[in-house]
């Protein structure tokens, strides 16, 4: 599958990421399995640590919308070599498909893709809802 639309649309949200302390702009697209796409971009604070990555502001906007199944997501970074997401966003991103596809490009045009389940191996919840119940 091409995934051109989305890494387009990752580029747009890209240009509105909010990164004054970093610089370092980030743009993420989420498809879902409905075919919808929600963007998401860096949000920094002055207060570092506050800062929202770019792929948990799109996680955030495509469960705002109502639209949880994701089926892909890209990312767009200007780093040389394609930026895959962070620990904490891995971890977010398997809440909702721990198989989703991750396409990491850059503006250069460098694109390498990866399945969540291999960036993040036993993301899933069986034990914790073996001990909850839910
Ligand atoms: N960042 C993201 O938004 N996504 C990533 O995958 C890597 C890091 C942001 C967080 C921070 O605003 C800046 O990039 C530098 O780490």
């Amino acid at each position: 599958m091409s995934y051109t639309k989305l890494i387009e649309a990752a580029t747009r949200a890209r240009s509105r990421a909010h990164a004054p302390y970093s610089k370092f702009s980030v743009g993420a697209a989420l498809l879902t399995k409905s075919g919808t796409i929600f963007t998401g971009c860096n949000v920094e604070n002055v207060s570092l640590g506050l800062t929202i990555c770019a792929e948990r502001s799109a996680v955030a906007a495509a469960v705002a919308g109502g639209d949880k199944e994701l089926a892909a997501i890209a990312i767009v970074t200007d780093f040389p070599e394609p930026v895959f997401p962070c620990g904490a966003c891995r971890q977010v991103l398997a809440e909702f498909n721990p198989e989703l596809e991750v396409v990491a490009s850059t503006i250069g045009g460098r694109n390498e893709t990866a399945l969540l389940s291999k960036l993040l191996p036993c993301s899933d919840q069986k034990i914790l809802e073996s001990i909850t119940n839910v």
